[in-house]
């Protein structure tokens, strides 16, 4: 399994730089992924230090139990909505930590997996959800709600221009049979959009954004990050740091309200005034970093 390369951990270096790692720290990692940013946190922080890594998606922790079983002494894996932050340290008997990172979205194991229904270019259910119990997926959303509720989904989540038209198309489709595949929903998001506005407009293929919106929506993405970046604030050593990647201007704002909100309440200060952003190389190696941007606080007291 761990021969095939998953996923590769975006401004690895700088998130390591900011962390200002030592042995014997304790570290969170919200989003383990496939492990990349924590094997680098782990070969910092041993020995005597400890990582508590959180994923949405069993699929991850599998990966990441084999991954960084050489350091299986240091390490938990909890399988937690990284909202449940605060509960999760409580179990574990933590009250401070030393840093956390949070790398946000998804995968490269869960985009090529079309099984999990997150990509438009491979023919798969209509699913999208990050954790295989929850009881929402795409399929749902996308045959239940109405025009109104589709067509905000699109313009809220995804900024979709076309979101009307979109969401009219999903309708009609709608009448004739249920929108049951990611193809199916990929084909007729491009019927949607008219012909001469789907090169000139798009640099990404037609269906990106509907595909962001749905997924956002599937997952309530947006709806827990600032608690979640407060509540992580709130269990950080004096000095500790918070690093959050995002990869969409929606994520992008709520960081930076968040940390600007913390700041004037005395609680932190900003050390990525702009946010970061991938280097030429960085991108050039990993194209999929293009859009990232991290931000860094500092807990102050
Ligand atoms: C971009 S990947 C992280 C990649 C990782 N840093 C690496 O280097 O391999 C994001 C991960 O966060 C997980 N995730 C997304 N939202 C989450 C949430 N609310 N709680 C916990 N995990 C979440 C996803 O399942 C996915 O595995």
């Amino acid at each position: 399994m761990l021969e095939t390369v998953w996923h590769v951990p975006v401004m690895l270096q700088e998130v390591i730089d900011y962390l200002r790692l030592e042995p014997g720290q304790t570290i969170v990692d919200a989003t383990l992924g496939c492990g990349g940013h924590s094997l680098e946190i782990l070969k910092r922080i041993t020995p005597g230090g400890r990582l508590i890594g959180l994923d949405r998606d069993e699929d991850s922790l599998a990966i990441c139990k084999e991954r960084l079983s050489e350091f299986k002494e240091s390490c938990e894996f909890v399988h937690a909505n990284f909202s449940d932050l605060d509960q999760v340290l409580e179990k574990q008997g933590i009250d401070k930590i030393d840093g956390i990172v949070f790398d946000l979205g998804i995968s490269t194991h869960q985009l090529k997996d079309a099984q999990r229904g997150f990509s438009f270019q491979e023919e798969g259910p209509l699913d999208m959800r990050l954790d295989k119990s929850s009881y929402i997926s795409a399929y749902d959303l996308v045959n239940n709600l109405n025009e109104n509720e589709i067509s905000h989904m699109l313009w809220n989540f995804g900024q979709e221009r076309w979101h009307n038209r979109i969401a009219r198309y999903i309708i009609e489709e709608r009448r004739n049979q249920p929108i049951a595949t990611t193809a199916q929903l990929a084909t007729l998001v491009m019927r949607a959009i008219p012909f001469k506005y789907r090169k000139s407009y798009y640099r990404i293929h037609p269906a990106t954004r509907t595909f962001q919106a749905i997924r956002i929506a599937v997952n309530r993405e947006l709806e827990i990050l600032e608690s979640v970046v407060k509540k992580a604030v709130a269990v950080l050593n004096e000095q500790a740091r918070i690093c959050v990647i995002s990869f969409h201007s929606l994520e992008d704002r709520i960081i930076k309200h968040t940390f600007r909100a913390l700041k004037a309440e005395g609680m932190v200060d900003i050390i990525t005034p702009k946010p970061l952003t991938p280097t030429v190389s960085e991108i050039e190696r990993n194209p999929p970093s293009r859009s990232s941007k991290l931000r860094v606080a500092q807990r102050i007291s």
